[in-house]
Order: C-alpha cells, then structure tokens, then sequence
C-alpha cells in the first residue's frame, strides 16, 4: 500500500524552498519549514507570503484558501522540528559537504521511515544518501523555478533507492499536480544537463561582447520562444546557485570545458551580484526579490530616434532570389510602405513568387489582419525583375539565394558593379562568414548581414551581423530598418550561427548524445524541456521540424569554426542523416511521423 504523506518539511527557504513549501501546502499537506536563522525563517515566509497574495491579486487563489494554505505551514528554526514528518526535502545552497552535513542530521532527528529528499540540481544524491545510515530512502525531488508554476520533477533514484520509496515519491508528485520524469543519479540530470552549457555560453557571449544582454535574451525568446532569454534566467536561478550547479557539472560531468564556469560568473558572485535576490545580477532590479527589471547605465536608449541616429534613408528595396526566405522577406518589405524590386533567375520564378506572395497577403486579409487597400497598395508596391540591373537605383539590397557561398559572392560582386554608392548590401545567409561575401565587393563597410527567420512575415527577430569592416551608419541603417518592418533587430558579431543557432543546436545536439547514451528517452527528454523550462516544444520534436540534416550541417559549422570539442556532432545525428531519416519532412526522423 502507497505511504500516506501528512506532514512534510522542507529544509532551507530561498528561492527554490519557499516554493516548494508552497507546492506542498497549496495540495493540503502540512509542511515544516525550517531556515537556519531566525532572520532567514523570515525572509522566507516573506517570500511565501508575497508569492500567495500576488495569486489571489491575479485571481488564482481565493483569500481563503491563502489562509489556509498558510496556516498549514509552521515556521522553524533548526531541523530537530523536523522529528514527526513523512518526508522531508532539503533545498539549501548546492554544496556537497553542507549537504551531507544536513542529511547525517536528518538521519538523526526523523523518525526512521521518514524519506529524505534533496532538491539537488548537480550534485550526486548518491554520495549525499550515504551519509545516512538508510541510503535506501533517500531520493532527489528536482523542482524546477518558480516551483508553483513549473510542471516538472525530476525523480532521481540512486542504486540503493528502494522501489517502494520511488514509487511512494511519484505517487505524491502526482498529487501534487506535477508530472514526473524518474530518472538515475548523473550531474545535472535531464534538464539541467541540457541547459546549463547554453545558460554559460550565453554568459560567454556577453562577457566577450559578442552582443548586448538585451539582444541575446532577446534572441533567445523571439527566435526560439522561449520564455526567457538565457540572462535573465541566470539572475531568476541566482548566479550563486548557477556557478555551484557549472562546477559541479563540470567536474562529475567529465570535465566538458562548455560547463566550466564562465570568469565574469565568479566576478558576479564575488561582487554580491547574484540575480533577483541581490536585486542585481545581469539586469538591475527594482529591490532584492523583485521579478521587475529597471533601467540601469547598461540599459540602451529607447526610441526610435536613438535607432536611426547615423542611418541612410532607405525608400527602395531590391530582394535577390525566389525561394522561401526571399518570397517572405518581399512581403514584409511592401507591407512596411517600401518600394520593392524583386530579382529572380526569370520570368517563370517571379510568377511563381510572386502568386505566393498574394497569397499569403490575401490569407491575411481573410483572417482580418489587414485591409484589401493595403493589400493592393502593398502587391502595387513590388515591381518584378529578372535583371540585376534593375537594382541600380535601390538603396538596400537583401540577398536571399541559395546558401553557397561562391553564388552569394559572383552576386555581391555583380551588386558592386550595378548599384550606386551608398547602398546598404544585406545577406540574409545563415551559416556563412559575413566578411567572405563583404570581401568580394570594393565597398565592405556596406555590407551587413539581415537574418531573418522563417516564416520572414511572422517571426519577429532580425539578427543584425556586423563584420569587422562594416561601419557603423551602416548598422544604425540595418537596426531602423528593421524598426520600421516591426521586428526585433539584435546585433552580433560575424560568428558561425550567429546568436540564436550557436545557442540552439550545441544544446539539441546535446539532447542528441543524452539519447544515445540512454539516459532517458526522447519522450521524457522533451517533456522535461518543455514541463521543466517553459519550452515550447522539446529537443526531438524541433529536430525532427527543423530537419535533422539541416541540424546536422549547421552543428558541423559550429564545430568547425569554434573546434569545441563539445560541438561535435552527436554519432546517432550523423547515422540518421545517413540513413535518409530527416525528420517530418522525410515522414521519420527520431520519430516516425508517416502514421499521423
Ligand atoms: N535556483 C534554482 O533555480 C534551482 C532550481 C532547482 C533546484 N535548485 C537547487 O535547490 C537548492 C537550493 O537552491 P536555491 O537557489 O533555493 O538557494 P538559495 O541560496 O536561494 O536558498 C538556500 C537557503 O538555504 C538556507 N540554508 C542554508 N543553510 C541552512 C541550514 N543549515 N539549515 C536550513 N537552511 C539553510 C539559506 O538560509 C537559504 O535561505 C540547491 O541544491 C539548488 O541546486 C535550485
């Protein structure tokens, strides 16, 4: 029969703790909350407090079940009030020795079939349970943050777990409304392992500046929808926490130098600077605790006045090529009012651009999105050419052909030769180097890459490349036209995958190797990225969208140019490419998608 949890404690109420205290006594349990200090028992029933009035403020928790909620919970200080619960979970700083400290006292003080948890997110729940004398009811209960919200637990069970005590633990995740993922005992478990060599490289980016803080979250949410850009997950986790969670990982994860705590990381630390909870970490915060962020001296002028400062005016646009990404980026230049001259390889491709097009614009017109006038007005808007030389009078060339890099540079050259000086030339190119395509013309502090995602007509971010030789009117140029398509423009410098693809697929092909190595399965892999961290979709389901070839070519481009041992292609990618599963597009991928 199932253990009955009445009673529960937790163990520490920072930023994970009080959360969890909070989980428990919203589904009825009664929970002992414990801090080391009576200052600290404070700050946490603080925080307990402000997270249950902000629910009902928004509707989600009525008075009086708050109150209840709250007399449910009693607040100690120090774990001998710990003698009579069922369970009790540890979440204090992610410290191996004060860990095992704790749990040698727990191992004390709780009644001897009490379970005892650790919400460790890196560290060995093996080497913690063996400083008890009942290393069989020991377990890892991973709550992710914010713990009311985040659907996910990760179960871990280490060799000695008994099975009664796992299934008792899933049991009670379940009632508390959360789906779990039970899994064994390896640094950073599922999701963890998958995402904090993304959160560093992010870190590393910024410290190299390589791009802002804005821009890289920014990247991250509207190219990948996520629900926070990488920095400001690092100050929600507490850069205290996160450095503890890299060394470790790095460390028991086979010293994988991408898990190696990035320098600007410890400087924070040592500086006090630790995320929300100081109220300063990558971003400055109203007062320690607040999830709002306030403008500090790193915080970019706003206004669009501040974006065309230096720019060229731009009025007529030529767009070269007449495969997805030109077709879309056309439509998002008439509709934005500019005058459109698009150059295909013949009258028969123009055709064919330019009905999709029309189509897409009267697909809007349908769902109410925009008017019929405006849809005439914009069709009016774009002249059809199968010359180049139609493109002398333009003032921005976007490039959009097929991405090999000699046809890209016969084109820039020809550009060089056809248009008239002063003209912004953009390659929309997503792999390539920049500077290479600059370099084929007489003007490269023209030149600019435009990146644009696809669909062009939906996806709100443009990442902005800048080379070393473009100048700078030649980006504010870039940035406000952007501004005035209604995208978000990020700038990053000339590397390999740019912001978003050079944080993306590292981490899916890390998804790939976990995999392979068969630490868990796809399903529970993309659950927890999606149940765990608010993804909207997990690592197998994008690859198998993305193409799994595509994926492949992109990884071999990051490795090539970075030589990060960790970016090598993970061996199952390579052998499915080769076996012709490419993903949906082929109807099988890492799944089989021909029986929908
Ligand atoms: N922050 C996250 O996003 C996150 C997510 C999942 C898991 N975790 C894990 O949760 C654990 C806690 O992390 P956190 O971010 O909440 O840390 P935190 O620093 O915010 O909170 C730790 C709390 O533990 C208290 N504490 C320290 N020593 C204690 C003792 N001897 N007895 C009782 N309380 C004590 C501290 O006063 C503090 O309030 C770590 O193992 C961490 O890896 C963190």
């Amino acid at each position: 029969m199932a253990r009955e949890f009445t009673r529960v404690g937790v163990v520490g109420l920072g930023t994970m703790g009080a959360g969890i205290v909070e989980v428990f006594a919203r589904n009825g349990l009664d929970v002992t909350a414990v801090e080391i200090s009576e200052a600290a028992l404070e700050r946490g029933r603080v925080t307990l407090t402000g997270s249950t009035d902000r629910a009902v403020a928004k509707g989600k928790l009525a008075e009086a079940e708050r109150d209840a909620l709250l007399a449910r919970v009693d607040f100690r200080v120090g774990l001998e009030a710990l003698h009579d619960v069922d369970l009790v979970i540890e979440a204090v700083p992610e410290h191996l020795d004060l860990k095992q400290r704790i749990f040698a006292e727990l191992d004390r003080v709780c009644k001897p079939e009490a379970i005892l948890a650790t919400n460790t997110s890196s560290l060995s729940v093996t080497e913690i349970s063996v400083a008890t004398s009942r290393p069989n009811q020991v377990i890892g209960i991973h709550f992710f943050n914010p713990a009311p919200v985040m659907k996910l637990v990760e179960v871990v069970r280490t060799v000695v777990t008994s099975a009664d005590v796992v299934a008792d633990v899933e049991a009670l995740c379940e009632r508390l409304g959360k789906v779990d993922v039970t899994i064994s005992d390896r640094a950073g478990f599922i999701a963890n392992a998958l995402l904090f060599g993304y959160l560093n490289h992010a870190v590393g980016m910024f410290e190299a500046r390589y791009a802002t803080r804005e821009d890289i979250d920014a990247a991250m949410k509207l190219g990948c929808g996520l629900p926070m850009g990488p920095l400001a997950l690092m100050d929600l986790i507490g850069l205290d926490t996160a450095y503890e969670i890299l060394d470790t990982m790095y460390r028991r994860g086979g010293r994988d130098r991408r898990h190696a705590p990035a320098p600007l990381l410890k400087q924070m630390v040592t500086a006090g600077l630790l995320g929300r909870k100081s109220g300063r970490g990558f971003y400055t915060y109203e007062r320690p605790g607040s999830p709002k962020v306030v403008p500090d001296e790193y915080t970019p002028p706003a206004g669009d006045a501040a974006l065309a400062d230096g720019a060229r005016a731009i009025a007529k646009v030529g767009v070269v090529g007449s495969g997805t990404m030109a077709t879309g980026i056309i439509e998002v230049f008439a509709k934005a009012g500019y005058e459109v001259i698009s150059v295909t390889r013949g009258a028969e491709k123009s055709a064919k651009v330019c009905e999709t097009v029309k189509t897409s614009l009267n697909k809007g017109v349908v769902r109410g999105k925009l008017s019929e006038t405006d849809r005439d007005a914009a069709l009016g808007r774009i002249t059809w050419s199968a010359t180049l030389d139609h493109l002398a009078d333009v003032d921005l060339v976007v490039e959009a052909v097929i991405e090999e890099l000699s046809v890209k540079k016969a084109l820039f050259a020809s550009l060089d030769e056809i248009c008239k000086p002063g003209v912004v030339l953009a390659t929309t190119t997503s792999s390539l180097p920049v500077i290479d395509v600059a370099m084929a013309t007489q003007r490269p502090a023209d030149v600019i890459g435009l990146h644009f995602f696809n669909p062009a007509p939906i996806m709100p971010l443009v990442e902005i490349v800048r080379t070393i030789r473009t100048s700078a009117e030649t980006s504010a140029t870039a940035r406000a036209v952007c501004a005035t398509l209604g995208k978000t423009g990020v700038v990053c410098g000339d590397r390999s995958g740019f912001i978003v693809n050079a944080l993306l697929f590292p981490y899916l092909n890390d998804a790939v190797r976990m995999l392979e190595a068969s630490y868990s399965t796809a399903d529970d892999i993309d659950y927890a990225m999606k149940l765990g961290c608010g993804y909207p979709m997990g690592p197998f389901e994008l690859l198998d969208v993305v193409g799994l070839d595509v994926s492949l070519a992109i990884q071999r481009e990051l490795y090539l140019e970075l030589r990060e041992p960790g970016f090598a292609p993970a061996p199952l990618l390579e052998h499915l490419v080769t076996a012709g599963y490419l993903g949906r597009k082929s109807g099988r991928g890492f799944r089989d998608h021909t029986r929908r």
